[in-house]
């Protein structure tokens, strides 16, 4: 199958740009412009574009300089820089919503779209994406990755790919309170006093009654989730509610995501905190914070230890996670780094073989860091 992001490549586009204001009949041309043959396309993609008529959409080569790496793939340079252009746009959309500029719903359709197509299967990369931190607005980096993910995750639900989007939407926009407080006390390393934490609980509401402003182009959906998604699933979360009710399954899927990111990402500081940890972490809250059928998918489509991961078998051995297993979510198919021929050994089948640990890729397992 080719990937959309190499035909791309291939025909010198690397990066799109849709204005506000972008017609249905400019998007259907360009649609038909994007699965031309590599064969037939005779001028330069912006040409085609403008003697088409097409005035709301602008391609091009990315301007933004690339971190190179060696030991980067081709897949996983383009990978990162659609990330890192993910980011800009949401930024930018972010910031046009704070000022109160008209959202509009089909460029954010189309970002979410573009996460699902190329970044599906790329949760994991976020393990390489500490070269991101040139960016490091840290709402903004939570924000996509909790969109990135909860797609992945609804993906894997069985939701359509209509609600896919929806909930990847209701994703980029779930923390947008935070944005209104102030940086100091977000950013505080330190523990937060009363009043503090108070502030820092109030970003569902302010967020909700942001996005209220934004419903017709938005929907209801980013409101209720951002309303919702600390409320927890016993409902001992906030903010309080005056009649207890069932939360609506998009603010499940994404409180879920939640925790499992800002955990993720704690660790990129915090040893405390590898994968196995996070798993026992959020077990614990099965049933109190999370839905318990839920965190149970989530934790099959994860697996313990998600692709990628840096992991030390019990007879010592040294492998990178490759595959999950839905069916036994502690024995991946896992590939053998340390020496010898390459092997790769589903777990699942050779059961007397057991991950002992995973290894942390910024300490005591950065030798294999360039092979994850
Ligand atoms: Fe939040
Ligand atoms: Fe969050």
């Amino acid at each position: 199958m080719v990937r959309p992001i190499t035909h791309l490549k291939k025909i010198g586009i690397e990066r799109i740009l849709f204005r506000k204001g972008v017609s249905e009949k400019e998007l259907i041309k360009f649609l038909s412009f994007l699965i031309t043959p590599v064969e037939e396309i005779k001028h330069a993609p912006q040409e085609y574009i403008s003697a088409a008529g097409i005035k709301n959409i602008a391609v091009g080569k990315i301007k933004a300089p690339v971190e190179d790496s060696p030991d980067q793939s081709e897949e996983e340079k383009s990978e990162l820089v659609h990330y890192k252009e993910s980011l800009k746009k949401l930024s930018q959309l972010l910031d046009g919503l704070i000022n109160n500029d008209t959202v509009d719903n089909l460029n954010l359709k189309i970002i979410a779209k573009d996460i699902m197509e190329n970044l599906k299967g790329g949760y994991q990369l976020f393990s390489k994406l500490k070269q991101v931190k040139s960016y490091d607005e840290a709402t903004f980096v939570h924000l996509l990755n909790v969109s990135i993910l909860s797609i992945y995750f609804s993906h894997k639900l069985g939701f359509s790919r209509d609600d896919c989007l929806d909930i990847g939407v209701a994703g980029l926009f779930h923390d947008i309170g935070k944005l209104y407080i102030a940086k100091k006390i977000i950013q505080k390393k330190d523990k937060l006093d009363l009043e503090e934490f108070d502030t820092v609980k109030s970003h569902t509401v302010l967020g909700a009654g942001i996005l209220l402003r934004h419903i017709d182009s938005l929907t209801m959906l980013p409101v209720v989730v951002a309303f919702e998604h600390h409320l927890r699933h016993d409902l001992e979360g906030y903010p309080k509610l005056s009649f207890p009710r069932k939360l609506h399954v998009a603010s499940s899927i994404i409180e879920i995501c939640d925790v499992y990111d800002a955990l993720t990402q704690r660790r990129s500081y915090k040893r405390d905190y590898p994968p196995e940890k996070i798993y026992e972490v959020m077990i614990r809250d099965k049933g109190k914070a999370f839905d318990p059928k839920l965190l149970d998918s989530f934790f099959k489509a994860m697996g313990v230890w998600p692709r990628r991961t840096i992991v030390c078998l019990q007879d010592g051995r040294i492998g990178i996670v490759r595959e999950e297993n839905e069916d036994d979510i502690f024995s991946p198919v896992v590939e053998i780094v340390n020496g010898g021929p390459k092997e790769l050994i589903d777990l699942g089948v050779k059961k007397e073989i057991k991950i002992k640990q995973s290894l942390n890729p910024l300490g005591e397992g950065k030798d294999y860091i360039n092979l994850i």
